[in-house]
């Protein structure tokens, strides 16, 4: 049943974010609605990363939000001929290489990233020549071409799990120089992880986002808002793609969805009252509204400047298009065929060792 425009208004009202206020509530909800009554009447799917300002987050289901390993899988396994996917460039592509015959189409085709930006498949070629013979693991944050290149694909919920389960007693990590750190501390031992720029001749690339959060940052915020290491219902979360000496100060680390489902698990313990979640700052946004008992604390000013070219008004001319029977190129991932298959191996690669979990 299609809401009326009252109804999609109260239905924001009644999710009490935070972050939202009247005016923006009242600003957006005629959009909101368009969106919403078209995605039905056409059933579309809206994938959401967990990086989407509140209101854009809202217009999937909750099964149509998530991080990018749950991503990945709705994608695979939706019937939907549409899938808009509301996140950055890179995540959309996987969705199209694992669903190539769905059309896949994202509001802003400029919405990158700046560990997918800076490596290729040159890249990758690189480094494998320096080190033949050992297995290449590519983070998800990166274009098909490259991940064409690579024996494994992961992402940060699933990244130690497939390391371990790859051949031999080392692999080389692409392109996030801190999240390959990570990973080897995270081994323990295990494995040794190669990563570019030890004198492979290669360079790697990090997250301009994650980058930010400092060693010193992270003690002052443990200070300021009074979260103690170990403290019983005080925690501090930080994603892996973060420098490996701001992850050994964390109480949690992990993907955005791990450290929602962490703090759902404490929550339900009611053993969280406070937290510092260092990551993009929109992920806070929609912790807010699902954990309203939290106190949360995040660096505002710590956005996705990719994931922030995603808006209502640039989603509804989509669905405007589909309705319309318009061509959808502008906003259409599409890519050949060949690169397609290339890169859809490591991709289901990762799936099937994940799946084993
Ligand atoms: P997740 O896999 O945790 O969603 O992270 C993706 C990302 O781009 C983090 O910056
Ligand atoms: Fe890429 Fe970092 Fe933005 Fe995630 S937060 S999409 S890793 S630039």
């Amino acid at each position: 049943m299609t809401l009326t425009l009252d109804e999609v208004r109260d239905a924001i009202v009644a999710r009490e974010n935070p972050t939202l206020t009247m005016a923006e509530v009242e600003l957006h909800a005629t959009t909101v609605h368009r969106i919403l009554e078209l995605k039905q009447q056409h059933g579309v799917v809206i994938l959401g990363h967990n990086y989407m300002e509140p209101l854009v987050y809202g217009l999937s289901e909750k099964i149509e939000q998530g991080d990018s390993l749950g991503l990945s899988r709705s994608a695979a396994e939706t019937e939907a001929e549409f899938i808009i996917f509301n996140g950055v460039r890179f995540m959309a592509e996987t969705a199209k290489i694992l669903s190539p015959e769905k059309r896949v189409l994202i509001a802003d085709r400029e919405a990158g990233c700046s560990l997918a930006d800076n490596f290729g498949a040159t890249e990758v070629r690189q480094i494998r020549a320096a080190h033949p013979g050992v297995p290449v693991m590519i983070y998800v944050n990166s274009y098909a071409e490259a991940k064409a290149e690579c024996d494994v694909c992961c992402t940060s919920a699933n990244a130690a799990h497939i390391a371990m389960a790859l051949p031999g007693d080392e692999l080389i990590f692409v392109p996030d120089l801190f999240f390959a750190q990570n990973l080897e501390e995270e081994l323990q031992g295990h494995k040794r992880v190669i990563y570019p720029g030890q004198g492979n001749g290669g360079h790697g690339a990090v997250c301009e986002v994650h980058e930010q959060f400092t060693l010193d940052d992270i003690r002052a915020v443990r200070n300021g808002f009074d979260i103690p290491p170990g403290h019983p219902t005080r925690r501090l979360y930080v994603h892996w793609e973060c420098r490996p000496e701001v992850l050994r100060e964390a109480d949690f680390y992990g993907s955005t969805t791990q450290i929602s489902n962490d703090i759902a698990q404490h929550v339900a313990a009611g053993s969280l009252e406070r937290a510092f979640i260092a990551s993009e700052c929109e992920l806070t946004s929609n912790l807010m509204e699902e954990f309203p008992t939290v106190q949360f604390w995040t660096a505002c000013s710590v956005r996705c400047s990719h994931m922030a070219r995603i808006t209502l008004e640039k989603i509804l001319p989509i669905l405007e298009a589909i309705d319309a029977g318009d061509d959808l190129q502008q906003w259409e991932v599409d890519l050949p065929p060949k690169v397609i298959e290339a890169a859809a191996a490591p991709i289901q690669r990762m799936m099937e060792l994940s799946a084993a979990s």
